[in-house]
């Protein structure tokens, strides 16, 4: 069973949105089913598809001009910082502490920042005459 379903987490109405959670989604089911000798790089990547994927939501919040901009850009940051703590530890052969945050914090996180912060903004973009 996958650990996470791409219907377990909402669609926010924003296609670019929508198709970096799905890949975001796919990465954290092939790092849950990774091998130790796999598992090191499946993080890097998904902690660089992260990032550009928060760079991206940063960069059309500041497009459109998004009230919550400040709140849901270092709510972005605080994750990286989190990520990067963890990231650590998995370049120190410390996997069991990755696949914790892959399996206990990030499908959480997931759902709860997709269904509040990030369909916020997608309604937002999605109200203005230019998107
Ligand atoms: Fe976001
Ligand atoms: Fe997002």
């Amino acid at each position: 069973m996958a650990l996470i379903e791409k219907t377990d987490v909402l669609t926010v109405g924003h296609d670019r949105i929508d198709n970096d959670h799905d890949d975001f989604i796919n990465l954290l089911n092939k790092l849950d089913a990774a091998g130790n000798a796999d598992f090191p790089a499946l993080f890097q990547q998904l902690y660089e598809q992260t990032e550009q994927h928060f760079d991206r939501e940063n960069q059309l919040m500041k497009q459109f001009s998004y009230p919550g901009e400040a709140e849901h850009k270092s709510e972005h940051q605080r994750v990286l910082g989190e990520f990067k703590q963890f990231k650590s530890r998995v370049d120190k052969g410390l996997i069991a502490f990755g696949r914790s945050f892959v399996k206990d914090r990030l499908p959480q996180w997931l759902g709860l920042h997709v269904t509040t912060m990030d369909g916020a903004l997608a309604a937002h973009i999605n109200k203005q005459p230019q998107a």
